[in-house]
């Protein structure tokens, strides 16, 4: 059966470059699309730019252009990345755009009509003087539970706690300075409370898309269960589809100065892009991917590439509004993990929050890090390591040791001394792969996104490949008189086998298997696992290098590109969507979708710092331990902090001298206020570390960081600066 498939990637913001991090969805996406094309399938495979929402709004303002001038640049600088990481979309469009007003107005005037929205009013910090609703990622002041300055209105970055905006102490607006006041306004309202979406959603959990895969992989699964609680439960809240202009985006019918909030037309940009595809192409039957009652009768599927930290959104509001607006719902949500870089969260400071273009400037292939992250990629929520040593190491053993080496070792003798063209096949040797080949093995592994089990089954006949050149040894048999007849059959044999293994390493590595095509002047792949050889007599063109191996020298350099040594050492969430106030809403559930959307981010955000905790407690070597510079420091001076909790800003004396021979003391800031009395500190010695990268505070540079004491799990018994025995000198290295 002929399977016809919508597939799409998460949208992502119009305001921010995209990262590796963003990448191991997308890659994951394209080499599914890849691998169902193969086999025959009918796949539609649309993404666009997530345009609207005050982040956008903002920034433009900020570059002093208009929001439509900065989506328009990033429109190019986002099509640019992916195209040149092989994600081959067949159309990239907007949420800007008229299809999508269409289609959100459409699907809004569909839930009004079925009695799924309300209007009710809700309070909310509002900036006075930029005369705006704020968002909570726009409201800052301290953390209500450590005291932590600058911290966001939803969560800590310091403590971890996630509260409402109106916790925080001292709030100020992130856009103006200005302290917010509570206003009132008429929000709209998803009903996602009512029975009817519960019960539907319930029943959508289960199910499968049309080869048999389940909808949801079992942690997405779970979690539904969690938001839907037990049958009879009903713990869904509504959802506040609307906000307040000044906001970029689109009006609400019917309802002046009302817009639709980013997260209603984000998804609907799915059916947009692909309208607009099917406009520009023709022939494709829209409405039987879209429309329910169509989308039943004819079987396609609609299949949502996401990160987990936007399930909510796509298993919960987005099949209810689907469904109750008359559309077909998501046949099936493929969730990736998150990304870290060397076990840990990606980081300006240290270079690893890579970005796609960076990436490409440095001249590296694209396809070492596809190779790399569906080796690391097998169909569950799991994050993603991209371990560059890892990798490095996995690119050249693999692609260039194993794979290109087959085809390096042999096609030098058919050019030369058979006029390029293929003998007999080894018949032993046919056998031996066909049989280790197995009976759907690497399909199903492609079908159920387990890249990493496809890889391994893949190397393995790899292996079997080269021993087969091993045993042979055509450089040998080249040599030897009355050889002929064998060295071209060990070679066409290689050669044959080096073009099956092209086959199926091509969902991965579209433009090396394109390189195989052209090199062995075969037509495009496509699937099979039936082992078929060449035809005797067929001419293949000269052999060209292929692929090079990837140097650590490369990937230095490439985090030096990246390093930022001014940035704190863990980004800031890199884009910002509307985080709405949950607990300031008076009036119950009201509002309660912003709070699940903060709960979500912010659980996934403990899942890295506990991943973080995970990571110190790990082993590490002596050079590990080496890298980090420790000294005595002298505390010359020790001062409270205007305007911070927990601060005091400390002089430390490393030995260190300016050009004039003058004492030169480091300034480093110490969260250890509510433990010290400044003027206790002074004269003291202690350690630093001397070699962090200098942080950029609200207050002023921190160039470094003193040791301290602490119990984790009670933080009520204080914090205890380390000081060094009697006799040690500012300066001395401490190991
Ligand atoms: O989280 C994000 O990056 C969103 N821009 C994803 C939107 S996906 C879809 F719903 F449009
Ligand atoms: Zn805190």
């Amino acid at each position: 059966m002929t399977r016809s498939i919508l597939v799409t990637n998460a949208l992502p913001y119009a305001n921010g470059d995209i990262h590796l991090g963003h990448l191991v969805g997308y890659i994951q996406a394209d080499i599914w699309v890849r691998y169902q094309r193969m086999r025959g399938n009918q796949v539609h495979y649309v993404c666009a730019d997530d345009t609207h929402g005050t982040p956008v709004m903002l920034r433009a303002e900020k570059e002093g252009i208009s929001p439509e001038a900065l989506i328009e640049r990033v429109h190019g600088e986002h099509l640019r990345d992916f195209t040149g990481f092989g994600v081959a979309f067949d159309h990239y469009h907007s949420t800007h755009s008229p299809e999508n007003r269409a289609y959100a107005e459409d699907i809004y005037t569909k839930l009004k009509a079925a009695d799924l929205i309300d209007i009710r009013a809700i309070e909310q910090y509002f900036d006075p003087v930029k005369e705006m609703f704020l968002p909570d990622r726009f409201i800052k002041g301290e953390c209500p539970k450590c005291g932590a300055a600058d911290q966001y209105g939803d969560n800590c970055e310091a403590c971890g706690a996630a509260y409402a905006p109106t916790e925080l102490k001292n709030p100020f607006s992130a856009v103006s300075g200005a302290k917010p006041v509570l206003k009132t306004s008429e929000h709209f309202f998803f009903r996602l409370s009512d029975e009817r979406a519960v019960a539907f959603l319930r029943d959508w959990t289960r199910g499968n898309n049309a080869a048999g895969t389940r909808r949801l992989q079992a942690e997405a699964a779970n979690k539904m269960k969690e938001w839907l609680g037990d049958e009879g439960e009903n713990k869904l809240s509504d959802w506040d589809i609307s906000r307040d202009a000044p906001y970029f985006g689109f009006e609400i019918p019917g309802a002046p100065g009302k817009y639709f909030y980013v997260w209603l037309d984000a998804p609907i940009g799915y059916l947009a892009s692909f309208r607009h595809l099917a406009e520009k192409r023709g022939g494709i039957m829209v409405e039987d991917y879209t429309d329910a009652a169509r989308a039943e009768a004819t079987g396609t599927e609609m299949v949502h590439f996401i990160g987990k930290d936007i399930l909510y959104f796509h298993a919960l509001f987005w099949p209810a509004m689907l469904h109750f607006a008359g559309y077909r719902a998501p046949t099936q949500l493929c969730v990736n993990g998150f990304l870290t870089v060397d076990g840990a969260k990606m980081s300006k400071s240290r270079g690893t929050f890579i970005t796609a273009q960076s990436y490409l400037a440095q001249g590296l292939n694209p396809e070492y890090l596809r190779y790399y992250f569906a080796t690391k990629s097998n169909g569950t929520m799991e994050d993603v390591d991209l371990n560059l040593d890892d990798m490095i190491a996995k690119v050249n053993a693999d692609l260039v040791g194993k794979f290109v080496n087959i085809a390096s070792r042999c096609a030098g003798f058919i050019v030369k001394r058979f006029d390029g063209k293929l003998g007999n096949v080894d018949p032993d040797m046919a056998g031996e792969f066909s049989a280790a080949l197995g009976a759907g093995v690497i399909a199903k592994a492609f079908e159920e996104r387990d890249f990493s089990r496809a890889l391994r089954e893949i190397m393995r006949l790899a292996d079997i490949a080269n021993q087969y050149v091993n045993d042979h040894k055509p450089w040998e048999l080249a040599k030897q008189e009355g050889a002929e007849a064998e060295l071209h059959t060990a070679c066409t044999t290689a050669l044959n086998l080096f073009r099956d293994l092209a086959l199926y390493l091509k969902p991965v590595l579209p433009a090396l298997a394109a390189k195989v095509e052209d090199f062995l002047a075969i037509e495009p792949l496509v699937w099979t696992e039936v082992w078929q050889a060449l035809p005797q007599g067929h001419v293949i063109k000269p052999y060209q290098h292929m692929m090079t191996r990837v140097e650590r020298k490369q990937i230095d350099a490439l985090l030096e590109a990246n390093r930022d040594s001014l940035a704190a050492p863990a980004p800031a969430a890199a884009n910002d969507t509307d985080h709405q106030n949950r607990k300031s809403a008076k009036g119950a559930k009201a509002a309660a979708d912003g709070g699940a959307h903060s709960e979500q981010r912010h659980a996934a955000k403990q899942q890295h710092a506990a991943q973080d905790k995970e990571t110190a407690s790990t082993t590490i070597s002596i050079d590990d331990f080496v890298k980090v510079d420790l000294r005595i420091a002298k505390i010359v001076n020790a001062e409270h902090v205007e305007g911070a909790d927990k601060l005091i800003r400390l002089q430390l004396d490393i030995g260190e001298t300016d050009e004039a021979g003058q004492p030169k003391p480091r300034q480093v800031f110490a969260g250890i206020k509510s433990a010290y009395d400044p003027a206790t500190l002074v004269g003291r010695m202690t350690v630093m570390v001397a070699n962090l990268a200098p942080r950029k505070m609200k207050f002023g540079m921190s160039e470094g960081m003193v040791l301290a004491a602490s119990d984790d799990a009670d933080k009520s018994s204080g914090i205890y600066i380390l000081s060094p025995d009697s006799g040690a000198q500012p300066g001395m290295r401490v190991k």
